[in-house]
C-alpha cells in the first residue's frame, strides 16, 4: 500500500452556473448558492475561474465565496498582473494557473511552463509567500512537468480535456494512448514530490480510470455536474461522482 492512497477529493467547478446567471444579466442563478450546495453534497474544495474577460465568475463571486465557504477555494486564473493583485488580497487556499485565449471556449491545453520557466518562477514566489499552494495546469508531457517541478509549484493539474474528447468521439485508441500518457506522468510527477490533481471534460463515462491513478488526489469537475443537475439535482449529482470515484479506488 502506498501512503498516497487516500480518499480522493472531488473539486466542484461552479463556473457554468455564473455562465447561466451571466446569460440574462441579473444574480440568478447564484454560482455561490451552488458552491454551498456542493459543499453539503460533499465536495471537498469549490473551484472558480475568474477570466480576464468575465465571461462567467465575476469579482463579487470570488469575494463571496472567500466570505462563505468551509470548503478550500481553488482560485484558477492566467498569469496575469491583475490576476495576481486579486489573489495576493484573497490569499485562497490554492491558486491554479491556467493558460487563457479570449477567443477560446474553453481552457483548451495545459501551460507552456517549460519556455517560461523564469517568468513563472518569479510570478508565483509570492502567490507561495503569502501561502497559497500554486497549481500548474499541465499536459501530461514529461518537459512540462519538470519545468513545473523547477519554478517550484506544489501540485501540477493534468489536463484530462484530450481524453475526454478521444472517448466522446469513439476514438479509442487515443483515448488509450492519452490515458496511458496521463498514467506515466502522474507517476512521474509523484515522484518529483509534486501533488497530482487531474480535470477538464470529466463525466461519469470517463471519471474512473483517472481516479484510478493512486498518484491522483484531486479531480476538478465542472460543466458536466453543473448540466447533469439540471436532471438529478446538483446533490444527487455530486453524490454519483463521488460514487464513481470512490469506486475506482479499491
Ligand atoms: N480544471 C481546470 C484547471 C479547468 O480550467 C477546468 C475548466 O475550467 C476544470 C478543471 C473543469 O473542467 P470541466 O468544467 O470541463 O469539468
Amino acid at each position: 500500500m502506498t501512503d498516497y492512497a487516500g480518499r480522493l477529493r472531488l473539486g466542484v467547478n461552479i463556473d457554468h452556473v455564473a455562465t447561466l446567471r451571466n446569460a440574462r444579466g441579473g444574480d440568478l442563478p447564484d454560482p455561490v448558492r451552488a458552491a454551498q450546495l456542493a459543499q453539503e453534497a460533499g465536495a471537498d474544495g469549490i473551484t472558480a475561474h475568474l477570466r480576464e474577460d468575465r465571461r462567467h465568475i465575476i469579482d463579487s463571486d470570488i469575494d463571496r465565496l472567500m466570505e462563505t465557504l468551509r470548503v478550500p477555494l481553488n482560485f484558477e486564473m492566467a498569469a496575469t498582473d491583475e490576476m495576481q493583485k486579486i489573489a495576493l488580497r484573497h490569499k485562497p487556499h490554492a491558486v491554479c494557473i491556467v493558460p487563457e485565449k479570449r477567443e477560446e471556449r474553453t481552457t483548451e491545453g495545459g501551460l507552456e511552463v517549460a519556455r517560461e520557466e523564469n517568468k513563472l518562477a518569479g510570478y508565483i514566489a509570492p502567490l507561495r509567500e503569502a501561502g497559497c499552494r500554486v497549481s500548474i495546469f499541465i499536459g501530461a508531457d514529461e518537459r512540462q512537468i519538470t519545468a513545473a517541478h523547477r519554478i517550484g509549484a506544489q501540485v501540477i493539474e493534468l489536463h484530462t480535456g484530450a481524453y475526454c474528447d478521444a472517448h466522446a468521439e469513439g476514438d479509442f485508441e487515443t483515448r488509450d494512448r492519452e490515458l496511458e500518457m496521463m498514467r506515466e506522468m502522474s507517476a512521474y510527477a509523484h515522484s518529483l514530490g509534486l501533488e497530482v490533481h487531474a480535470g477538464h471534460g470529466l463525466n461519469y463515462d470517463t471519471v474512473a480510470p483517472v481516479a484510478a491513478f493512486p498518484e491522483v488526489v484531486e479531480l476538478n469537475i465542472g460543466h458536466f455536474l453543473i448540466g447533469e443537475s439540471v436532471f438529478r439535482g446538483l446533490g444527487p449529482a455530486i453524490a454519483e461522482m463521488r460514487r464513481l470515484m470512490d469506486a475506482a479506488r479499491v
